[in-house]
C-alpha cells in the first residue's frame, strides 16, 4: 500500500507549520529524541549483557528484565511522540529517504522480536534455573539459544539506531 498520501497530508498539517516555523524547538525535541533512544537502547542493552552475563551477575536476570522493562516503554513513547514532531517538518524528504524506510521497519521487528521472541525466552530462561529437575525444566532454554537471543537484540537495534542516524547524512 502506498502511504504517499499519509506524508503529504502530515507535510502541509497545522503540526508541520509548526515545526517548519521554530527551529529551535525542534532541535530541543531532537535532543529528546536522541536521549530517548539511548534510554530505550541503553535498557535494551541492560538486559541482553545480563543475559549474556557480562554484567550484573550477582542480580536475578527476570529483576533486571522487569525493572528495565518500564522504562522501556516510556523510552518508546518519548521517542515515537519526538520522532512524529520531527518527521512534519520534513515529511516529502523522508518519504523517500531509504534509511528512514529502513528505520521503520527495523523498529517493527524490533518491537515485534522483543516482545513475542526476546522476553518469553528470558522469562523462561529464569524458569528453568530456578527449577533444574522440576516439570519447568522439561522446557529448559539451552543457555546458547538464551545468548543467541540477547546478541540478535543487540544486532537489531544497533540497526535501528544506526538507520537513524544515517537519515540525516542522506
Ligand atoms: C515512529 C518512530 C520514529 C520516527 C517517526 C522518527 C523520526 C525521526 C526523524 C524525522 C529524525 C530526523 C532526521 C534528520 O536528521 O533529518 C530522526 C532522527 C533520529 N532518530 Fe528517529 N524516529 C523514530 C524512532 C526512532 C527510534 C526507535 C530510534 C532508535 C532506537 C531512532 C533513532 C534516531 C536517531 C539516532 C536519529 C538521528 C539524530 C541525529 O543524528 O541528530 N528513531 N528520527
Amino acid at each position: 500500500m502506498d502511504l504517499l498520501f499519509i506524508f503529504e497530508w502530515l507535510d502541509t498539517s497545522m503540526l508541520a507549520d509548526f515545526s517548519k516555523s521554530y527551529a529551535g524547538l525542534f532541535a530541543i525535541v531532537q535532543t529528546f529524541h536522541i536521549a530517548s533512544m539511548v534510554m530505550l537502547v541503553g535498557m535494551i542493552l541492560l538486559g541482553d549483557l545480563r543475559m549474556l552475563n557480562v554484567l550484573l551477575r550477582e542480580v536475578p536476570s527476570q529483576k533486571v528484565i522487569d525493572n528495565t522493562g518500564k522504562w522501556i516503554k516510556i523510552a518508546l513513547v518519548t521517542i515515537v511522540l519526538s520522532g512524529v514532531y520531527e518527521a512534519s517538518a520534513i515529511a516529502m524528504k523522508l518519504y523517500f529517504n531509504t534509511f528512514y524506510w529502513a528505520k521503520m521497519a527495523g523498529l517493527a521487528m524490533g518491537l515485534a522480536y522483543m516482545y513475542l521472541i526476546r522476553n518469553p525466552i528470558y522469562r523462561r530462561a529464569e524458569l528453568s534455573g530456578l527449577e533444574p529437575g522440576g516439570a519447568i525444566a522439561a522446557e529448559a532454554v539451552q543457555p546458547w539459544v538464551v545468548k543467541m537471543v540477547a546478541v540478535t537484540s543487540l544486532v537489531i537495534w544497533f540497526t535501528v539506531s544506526a538507520s537513524g542516524r544515517w537519515i540525516g547524512f542522506s
